[in-house]
């Protein structure tokens, strides 16, 4: 384990809490002879359609959360080059999806306190050429899905929802992904459920989702295991021309049992929350929002801002000294527009979505995951307070 200044082992952020089930796990399927797409994925999507209450043939799993939403919306049918709305504050991966999809991305600034897509600005950024919605969960806070949804169905708009922080979210007892015609889940190695790379298509039509998951594997009629598979050799058919997208049994070997502890890490990743919550109270750095009466937050994010003016030392600088301190943090996101291929492709300037761009600006990411301790969590207390009482 690398020391750093602080003489303490280094804090990693997002690390997974990866268990024995897992790793006993991994290794029958590599004894196994199967870790392509095969027995353990279809449990794995089994577990999961259970876990968000819908029937298995809702779900597909693919290799990550980019891949959900790219094959989401090409299995919607959108034609090419309609506009699809979605938020600023988000990962590249949301708007790289919509540009792969052959779609317009159109960006709609966020509210400073929730730091989700604001329904207003969805509204005011609608054309006669908007088809789609796509909003982000931003940390595991569920959006305004009742308004999203009203927005939707006076425009007759598609409704794909990136649940890349959302496994657990519930907005009104509904859970994150059941509201639109798609939800998009991510597994990657810092999430809720982590399979390594990873993700899961959620969606309302089961056509749909039988398409997205035929574009999901070249465009082919059978996966591996209904080719290769104890049955005895099928034929196939490519019906369409799709993407190399499956997710390995190797990968759902690990999401079985992270899926069997999501409750638990969950509680443990609110514990944090309210830890950090009553350390920081007093400190002139924003909080995130409490979350929502009737929502259920994902806690996927702890997310606190730090204005140079209020806290005495630049964003950039905390991030700096946090990490000479030995503890790893995370900037989600500096807004879309702050990056060269979007201003030079489409001529947007971060100052377009304010709210967004000062968010982006001023954010930081502390360590949130359910692998960390009591006293890691304290250390994190500790070096924050330390920094911001530095002159
Ligand atoms: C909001 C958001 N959307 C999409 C993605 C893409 O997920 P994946 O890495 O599984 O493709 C991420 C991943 O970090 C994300 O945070």
């Amino acid at each position: 384990m690398p020391t750093f200044p602080s003489e303490k082992p280094f804090l990693v952020f997002g690390k997974p809490a990866i268990g024995e089930e897992e790793i006993a796990e991994v290794e029958a399927c590599l004894r196994s002879g199967w870790l392509g797409t095969g027995p353990r994925v279809a449990q794995f999507e089994r577990d999961f359609a259970t876990w968000r209450g819908v029937p298995p043939s809702r779900v597909a799993a693919v290799n990550s959360c980019t891949a959900a939403l790219h094959v989401s919306m090409v299995a919607a049918g959108i034609e090419p080059g309609a506009e699809v709305i979605t938020t600023p504050l988000t990962f590249c991966a949301t708007v790289n999806a919509i540009l792969h999809a052959g779609l317009a991305p159109v960006l709609a600034d966020v509210d400073p306190v929730t730091q989700n897509i604001d329904p207003d600005a969805i509204e005011a950024a609608i054309t006669p050429r908007t088809r789609a919605i796509l909003p982000v969960h931003f940390a595991g806070r569920p959006c305004a899905m009742d308004r999203i949804m009203a927005i939707a169905r006076k425009h007759d708009l598609v409704v794909i929802e990136d649940c890349a922080h959302a496994v657990e979210t519930e907005f009104h007892g509904q859970p994150a992904g059941t509201f639109g015609d798609f939800g998009c889940f991510s597994f990657y190695a810092t999430k809720n459920v982590v399979t390594g790379e990873g993700g899961m298509i959620l969606g309302r039509d089961e056509e749909h989702v039988a398409r997205a998951r035929i574009l999901a594997l070249h465009g082919m009629s059978k996966d591996a295991w209904h080719r290769f598979g104890d049955q005895g050799y099928k034929h196939y058919q490519v019906v369409e021309c799709g993407f190399k997208y499956n997710m390995m049994d190797l990968q759902a070997a690990l999401g079985l049992h992270q899926l069997a502890r999501v409750e638990a890490s969950w509680m443990r990743r609110r514990e944090l929350w309210e830890r950090y919550d009553q350390a920081f109270a007093d400190l002139p750095m924003a909080l995130p929002a409490p979350p929502d009466a009737d929502t259920r937050h994902g806690y996927h994010l702890y997310t606190v801002m730090i204005d140079a003016a209020r806290c005495g030392i630049e964003r950039d600088a905390f991030l700096d000294a946090m990490n000479t301190a030995g503890i790893g943090t995370g900037v989600h996101y500096l807004s879309i527009p702050e990056h060269p291929y979007y201003q030079q492709r489409f001529g947007w300037r971060p100052e377009q979505w304010p709210h967004a761009m000062q968010l982006g600006r001023e954010t930081v990411s502390l360590p949130l995951s359910p692998a960390i301790s009591d006293a890691d969590a304290d250390r994190v207390i500790q070096d924050v307070t330390r920094l911001l009482h530095t002159p």
